[in-house]
């Protein structure tokens, strides 16, 4: 017999029914949403911000309050679509970021010659014509900013009655999600003051918390009995606890891989030694410093090569074949392939996470590879 039911809903990809333990922050965002919808007409587009750690349920609140908002505007009659960027996925400015945006909304309106004020005014007499309205959400903004040094992104989407030469724009609003909220230090007074009041602070979740979170999961992904309860007490506590802080994905990854562990072992039940032994080694990852602050590019390398090194059993790999390799996981991820391969791998070099050997050949720096696999596997 098997372990799991559905390993599926264990996944980071995996949209859970209900938000458990965020009902009062879902009802505060529908509010301030519904809003929205109300007052069409209004000149100001709605500026929210959604604020909290790692795993807090930020990407997935956001995501389901705009889902409910295309269904709102549906009732009423409103063609609404949400438009939701992870700002993680890309490097530099704004110009690669409005192209994407401009593309998922239609592709008659794209041209690569197009600078962003181009690419933007385009987006606002497209949505005009054609009736339509959108919701913007804007994901990993602290990243963004931090790495860009650009806050014009910002500035635009807080401001775009200005940019529409005072008329109003069929962009309902923004939400900005950011960890720390960061990103406002970067900004001057003026965008920060169009950012305005709306913060949605997502307080990390008790072990309580995180256990009826995994509870809830852990049912659909297992078979009944796979995984005892006293199993999941023990992960929740460390999940809830320092470095972890109560990131549900850390959680999640570590039901994943010790059923995952089990079921490879032929046994039917997951075991205490198998979730500490998933937990050392994710551990380990998430408490580098550096982890959390890699940019798309370095993401793109490092997944390059452990998978490389694993394949291979080797300690190092060639810069070759590591090049191809990238271009396999830039594809997989969905975004443009790495350019500027040897600077990527010099600034992981910096940070510490990989080596070069007396012949060229690089290698990861002391790691678990499976950990770090795993790890890596969040920045889809
Ligand atoms: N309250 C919750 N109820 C159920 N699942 C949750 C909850 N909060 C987070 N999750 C799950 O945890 C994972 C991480 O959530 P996510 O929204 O990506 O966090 P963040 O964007 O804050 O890092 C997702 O798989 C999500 O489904
Ligand atoms: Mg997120």
């Amino acid at each position: 017999m098997a372990v799991f039911r559905n390993s599926g809903v264990l996944s980071p990809h995996y949209t859970p029914v209900r938000l458990i333990h965020r009902e009062r922050e879902m009802e505060l965002l529908k509010k301030n949403l519904e809003k929205t919808i109300h007052n069409i007409h209004q000149t100001y587009p709605a500026v929210l911000q959604i604020q909290g750690g790692v795993g807090a349920g930020k990407t997935t609140l956001s995501l389901k309050a705009g889902r409910w908002l295309e269904d709102e505007g549906r009732r009423n009659g409103l063609p609404i679509r949400h438009i939701y960027v992870n700002l993680r996925m890309f490097s530099g400015g704004r110009v690669p970021i409005y192209r994407y945006i401009v593309r998922m909304v239609s592709e008659d309106i794209y041209s690569p010659s197009l600078s962003a004020g181009e690419l933007l005014n385009n987006l606002i007499r497209y949505l005009g014509k054609t009736s339509t309205y959108a919701l913007m959400i804007f994901d990993e903004v602290d990243h963004h900013v931090r790495q860009s040094m650009d806050n014009s992104l910002i500035y635009d989407f807080t401001r775009l009655p200005e940019l529409a030469g005072g008329s109003t724009v069929n962009i309902l609003g923004s939400i900005f999600i950011s960890r720390e909220g960061e990103f406002r230090k970067y900004l001057g007074r003026t965008e920060l003051s169009s950012l305005g009041a709306h913060i949605i602070h997502l307080q990390p979740y008790n072990s309580r918390q995180v256990y009826d979170i995994l509870y809830a999961r852990a049912a659909e992904a297992f078979h009944e009995g796979a995984i005892s309860d006293d199993i999941l007490e023990f992960v929740a506590e460390k999940t809830a606890s320092p470095p972890i802080n109560g990131d549900i994905r850390f959680g999640l990854d570590v039901l994943l891989y010790a059923g995952t562990i089990a079921e490879s072992s032929g046994r039917r039940h997951v075991g205490l030694e198998d979730v500490r032994k998933v937990i050392a080694g994710l551990g380990a990852v998430v408490e580098s410093q550096w982890i959390e602050e890699l940019k798309v590019d370095e993401v793109i390398a490092l997944k390059a090569l452990t998978r490389l090194l694993k394949y291979s059993g080797k300690p190092t790999a060639s810069l070759e074949d590591i090049r191809r390799m990238c271009d396999v996981v830039a594809e997989e991820m969905g975004v443009y392939k790495l350019s500027n391969l040897r600077k990527v791998l010099q600034s992981l070099e910096m940070l510490g996470v990989i080596y070069r050997d007396g012949s060229g050949g690089l290698g990861v720096r002391d790691i678990d590879l499976a950990s770090l696999e795993r790890y890596l596997e969040r920045f889809v």
